[in-house]
């Protein structure tokens, strides 16, 4: 397994893992301009990738906006170890603090930002879409984001 920071050759590899993992997945033009734009670190598997991370970096906090493993290789500690790095990068950039939106549904994701120090300073109510299958009468069509931080100082 190796660790790599992709660019916009990776688009096509992107999107497929994406689309076939996430149902909440990006729709491509957001892929094309992150992969321009912001830091995107993988890992592959035998030539193949099963996990991604995509950090803005902005003047003093960095901002994780997407972290994705792909369900054959979850709960081997793969989202963990992207995570600790986009750390170690943010710090190594002067970042003060690492910003985060989560679905307030979205517990084993909540546990893994938990685990590694962020801690919840905010929730916008109703903000994330809910898919077809989700939405019933009482969530209206949408759930909260919860706004979780990590501070280096
Ligand atoms: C959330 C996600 C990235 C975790 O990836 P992963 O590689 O399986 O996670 P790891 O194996 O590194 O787990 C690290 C920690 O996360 C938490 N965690 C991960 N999966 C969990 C689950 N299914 N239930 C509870 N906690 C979980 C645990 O605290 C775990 O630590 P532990 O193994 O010591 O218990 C993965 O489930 C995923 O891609 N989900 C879909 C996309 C998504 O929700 N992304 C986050 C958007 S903000």
């Amino acid at each position: 397994m190796s660790f790599e920071i992709l660019d916009a050759a990776a688009l096509t590899e992107v999107v497929q893992l994406a689309e076939k993992s996430d149902p909440y997945a990006w729709p491509l033009p957001q892929w094309r301009s992150s992969l321009k734009d912001d830091w995107v670190l993988a890992k592959r598997e035998q030539g193949v990738l099963v996990g991604l991370l995509v950090l803005k970096p902005n003047l003093y906090e960095t901002e994780l906006l997407y972290l994705l493993v792909a369900p054959k290789a979850r709960r081997q500690g793969l989202a963990a170890e992207l995570l600790d790095k986009s750390l170690v990068h943010s710090e190594a950039l002067n970042a003060e603090r690492m910003l985060l939106e989560v679905r307030a549904s979205n517990q084993p994701a909540i546990a893994l930002y938990k685990g590694r120090g962020f801690v919840q300073e905010g929730k916008r109510k109703n903000y994330y879409p809910l898919l077809a299958d989700d939405k019933t009468a009482a969530s209206k069509g949408y759930e909260d984001a919860l706004l979780l931080t990590h501070w280096f100082i």
